[in-house]
């Protein structure tokens, strides 16, 4: 299981002083991977407050290419510089508001694995789309392309994290069983793509997950995890989130 809490544009370094070392505390003896995502400022700070515990730390984003005249562009080396292990690609935040395709997309998860960081790569559906039954055509899209430029070799390093568009941020979720039925869906794609990483690999859910309602998620045989926004701000829910992911430690 891995939880990841992906902190958008908030934060500051008092909050990354605050609370990743609570949270180091709370999580020291947990059986699952958890990741945080502050903004690109404060990594550095964050992998130096996480040192030696169970918390790693990801970034929220990368430029595909190594180093050059990018200006205002952060590499996937630097992002490994400065203590990452993991990066969020393809947020649907950053497909709306900078115009990510799946062409860039790809192209980001390449530079990731190059750089020796596990990407997390997002895949959901507009509310409209799902209206439209269209949500497995849509996801399985996304999700086709990102296999294509990872081949079966590197499948492992990757983890996918279903988000439907239209849960983020809203306080609507999707159900257990309507994320299972895509989680499920997508293993079998990934399998079809190459025999025997369907089981190995890991899809989160994403989408107004809170400590609440993560437990009944958490539950489904084919959600292994969590990306988490504004849950993820506050470090007691957060902390909850996590404990509840535990309890499927018999799991990847
Ligand atoms: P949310 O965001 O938990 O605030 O809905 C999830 C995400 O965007 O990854």
């Amino acid at each position: 299981m891995l939880v990841a809490g992906n902190w958008k544009m908030h934060g500051s370094q008092a909050m990354v002083r605050g609370v990743i070392p609570v949270l180091a505390a709370e999580l020291r003896s947990v059986e699952l991977d958890v990741v945080v995502c502050p903004p690109f400022p404060y990594l550095s700070m964050a992998s130096e407050c996480a040192r030696g515990s169970a918390v790693a730390v990801g970034a929220q984003d990368l430029h595909p290419a190594a180093s050059g005249a990018h200006t205002g562009e952060v590499s996937g080396q630097m992002l490994r510089d400065v203590g990452c292990e993991w990066v969020i690609i393809g947020h649907s935040e950053r497909r709306a508001d900078n115009g990510e395709t799946d062409a860039i997309v790809v192209c980001k998860v390449n530079a990731a694995l190059e750089a020796g960081l596990s990407p997390i790569v997002c895949v959901g559906e507009t509310r409209e789309e799902r209206e439209g039954g269209r949500t497995f055509e849509v996801v399985a899209a996304q999700s086709a392309a990102v296999l294509e430029c990872a081949g079966p070799g590197r499948l492992r390093s990757l983890v996918l994290a279903y988000e439907p568009v239209w849960a983020i941020g809203t306080g609507l979720t999707a159900s257990p069983e309507q994320a299972q039925d895509v989680h499920l869906r997508l293993r079998r794609q990934v399998e079809a793509f190459a025999s025997g990483a369907g089981s190995a690999l890991r899809v989160l859910y994403g989408g107004s997950v809170k400590a609440a309602n993560a437990a009944a998620l958490f539950a489904m045989p084919d959600i292994d995890g969590g990306l988490i926004g504004g849950a993820s701000l506050d470090t007691g829910e957060f902390a909850a989130i996590c404990r509840a992911a535990e309890g499927r430690s018999w799991n990847k």
